[in-house]
C-alpha cells in the first residue's frame, strides 16, 4: 500500500503543494525517486538512507519507489529529504500513515539524522495553512514559520525526535513565533551639516517612494545622506512585513527566526554579479532588488555598476516585479523598492569644482554619467546636486530636524496616501499612481497648470516626465497637508527635474 506525505515546491514566492507517495513492493532491491527531481532531490536518497541507518533502521530488501506529484512541477532543493523520509517510514509502518498524511514537511537531513534548516519555511507554512495541514520543519526554521498563526508548526532537531513525537514517546510543543529586536541607533539626519536641499529631497523620496539620485564631488556626504534613509522611513505595515519576509525566507535570511518591521535597506557593491543584484543563478533565488522589496535599494557609485545590470534595472523599476530565468522556467519576484543612487559627476570626481577639475572637463562628466543611459536616468524623479560643504558649515553645531521629526512628517504623508488608495489594492504611494487616477489625484490648479505649460514648452518635457512631476508635486502637497496641488508644490517638483534636463 502507498503512504503519502506532503511538502512544497517553490515557484517565485509561491510554495506549491507537492504530494510525496512512497510504495514498498517485492522485487529487485532498489530506491528510486521519480517526478522531475533536480540533483539535490535525487541525492535525498543517500541522505535518507544514511539517516535511517543512524537510527538503526535498515531498509528492507525490497523495491522502494518515491513519486513526487504533480510530476510536471520542477522540484528543486534539499528540503525534500524530510517528507521523503516520512513517507518511507509511514510505508514501513514505523510512523502512523494518517498522521503523516495530515502534515506538510520540509527539511534537509544530515547523515546522522539531524535536521538542517532550509530556506522557505514561511511560504511553506502559508501553503500548509491553506491546505489545513500542520507544518513539520527543522528547529531553526520554526520561529519564522510560526508567524503564520493559522498553521500549527512543529520544529524538530532530528528525525529521531520526529519518530518519538509520532509514537507518543515525547510529543513536541508547537513552535513560537520569533521576535527580532527592533533596530535602534540609526544614524541621525542631524549629523549631516548643511545640505538642506538634499535632506529635503530625501524626505520627499521617503514620503512618496520617488527614486532619487545624488550627484556630487567625493566627500560631499552622499553616502552619509543615503545611509540616513532607513531612519526616516515608517515601519512596514503588517501585509508589507509578510511580503518582504517571504522573500527573505526564500533567500534563507530569516535565520534569527523573526519577522522584522524595519524596512529593508540593501546596498549591493558595484562589483556584485548580475545574479546577485537582479536574481537568478542555479536555484533562481531572489536578488538584491527583491530583498529590497518595500524598502531601499542604495546603489553607491551608480555609474560603476556594469551597464548590463543598469539596463536590466529599467523594467523592474517600472513594473515592481522582476522575471528571473532558470533552466526550464521563469519565475517572478516582487521588487517594489525605493532606488537611491549616488554618483560622482565624473571619473575623478572634481568636475563641478573649477579649481580641481581635470583637463578633460566637461566632456568627462558626459562620458561618465552618460554610461547610465538617458531612459534609466529618466526613472529618477529627484536629481540632486550635492555641493561640497564649506569648512565654515562643518564647524557649526548640528542644526536642522532630527531623523525622528522628519520620520513623523513622512509617516503623516504616507498615512494620507494610504487613505487615498484605500480602494485601490496594490497602490500604496503616489509613485504607484498612473494614468487617469494620477490625473484625478494630482489635478493642478490654474496657476500651476500655467507654470507646467511654460516649463514643458521651454524644456520639452516628455509625457513620462510630466507625470513624474505631478507625482512628486502630489507628495510635496501631502507633506504640507494640502489636498490641492498648488503652484509652490509644482515649482518645487520642477526644480528637482530640471537639474536632470541639464544633465541629459
Ligand atoms: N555635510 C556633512 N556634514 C558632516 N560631515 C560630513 C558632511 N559631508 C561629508 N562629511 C564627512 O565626510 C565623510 C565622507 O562623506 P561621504 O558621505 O562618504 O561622501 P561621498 O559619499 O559624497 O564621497 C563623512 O563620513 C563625514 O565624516
Ligand atoms: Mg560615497
Amino acid at each position: 500500500m502507498t503512504a503519502h506525505a506532503y511538502t512544497v515546491a517553490f515557484e517565485g514566492v509561491e510554495a506549491r503543494p507537492v504530494e510525496v507517495q512512497c510504495a514498498v513492493s517485492a522485487g529487485v532491491p532498489a530506491f528510486a525517486i521519480v517526478g522531475l527531481p533536480d540533483k539535490a532531490v535525487s541525492e535525498a536518497r543517500e541522505r535518507v538512507r544514511a539517516a535511517l541507518t543512524a537510527m538503526a533502521i535498515a531498509l528492507p530488501s525490497k523495491r522502494i519507489t518515491v513519486n513526487l506529484s504533480p510530476a510536471d512541477l520542477p522540484k528543486e532543493g534539499s528540503h525534500f529529504d524530510l517528507p521523503i523520509a516520512l513517507a518511507l517510514l509511514a510505508a514501513l509502518e514505523i510512523l502512523p500513515r494518517d498522521e503523516v498524511a495530515r502534515t506538510m514537511a520540509l527539511g534537509e537531513l544530515a547523515l546522522d539524522g539531524t535536521l538542517v534548516a532550509v530556506p522557505g519555511a514561511l511560504p511553506a507554512a502559508m501553503t500548509a495553512a491553506e491546505e489545513e495541514r500542520s507544518l513539520l520543519c527543522p528547529l531553526a526554521s520554526g520561529p519564522e514559520a510560526a508567524w503564520v498563526g493559522a498553521c500549527r508548526v512543529l520544529a524538530a532537531r532530528s528525525l529521531t525526535e520526529v519518530v518519538r513525537h509520532y509514537s507518543g514517546a515525547a510529543p513536541m510543543a508547537p513552535a513560537e513565533p520569533g521576535e527580532r529586536p527592533a533596530v535602534t541607533g540609526h544614524r541621525d539626519l542631524r549629523d549631516v551639516k548643511g545640505q538642506e536641499r538634499a535632506k529635503r529631497a530625501l524626505e520627499i523620496a521617503a514620503a512618496g517612494r520617488h527614486h532619487l539620485i545624488l550627484v556630487g564631488t567625493p566627500g560631499s556626504g552622499k553616502s552619509m545622506l543615503a545611509s540616513r534613509m532607513a531612519g526616516i522611513l515608517p515601519p512596514l505595515t503588517a501585509p508589507e512585513a509578510l511580503e518582504t519576509s517571504m522573500i527573505h525566507s526564500l533567500a534563507g535570511l530569516l535565520d534569527e527566526g523573526g519577522i522584522s518591521r524595519a524596512r529593508p535597506y540593501r546596498a549591493p557593491h558595484h562589483t556584485a554579479s548580475m545574479a546577485a543584484i537582479i536574481g537568478g543563478g542555479r536555484r533562481a533565488s531572489p536578488g538584491e532588488v527583491s530583498l529590497a522589496h518595500n524598502g531601499v535599494l542604495f546603489m553607491d557609485e551608480f555609474p560603476e555598476f556594469p551597464r548590463t545590470v543598469l539596463e536590466t534595472l529599467r523594467q523592474p523599476i517600472e513594473s515592481g516585479e522582476v522575471m528571473v530565468s532558470r533552466a526550464n522556467a521563469h519565475v517572478s519576484y516582487p521588487c517594489r523598492f525605493l532606488l537611491v543612487a549616488a554618483a560622482n559627476p565624473c571619473r575623478c570626481g572634481h568636475l563641478t569644482d573649477p579649481a580641481r577639475a581635470c583637463s578633460r572637463a566637461p566632456a568627462c562628466g558626459e562620458d561618465y554619467l552618460g554610461r547610465s543611459s538617458g531612459p534609466l536616468m529618466d526613472r529618477f524623479d529627484l536629481r540632486i546636486e550635492v555641493p561640497p560643504v564649506a569648512f565654515t558649515d562643518l564647524d557649526l553645531p548640528a542644526s536642522g530636524d532630527s531623523s525622528a521629526i522628519v520620520a513623523a512628517r513622512v509617516e503623516a504623508a504616507r498615512a494620507r496616501q494610504a487613505e487615498r488608495f484605500a480602494d485601490h489594492p496594490g497602490l500604496r504611494t503616489n509613485a504607484d499612481a498612473e494614468g487617469q487616477l494620477l490625473e484625478e489625484i494630482a489635478a493642478p490648479d490654474e496657476e500651476s497648470r500655467a507654470l507646467l505649460l511654460r516649463a514643458s514648452d521651454r524644456f520639452g518635457l516628455s509625457a513620462r516626465g510630466y507625470h513624474r512631476i505631478l507625482r512628486v508635486a502630489r507628495t510635496i502637497a501631502d507633506l504640507a497637508g494640502d489636498d490641492t496641488l498648488r503652484r509652490p508644490h509644482v515649482a518645487e517638483a520642477l526644480s528637482y527635474r530640471l537639474v536632470a534636463a541639464r544633465q541629459d
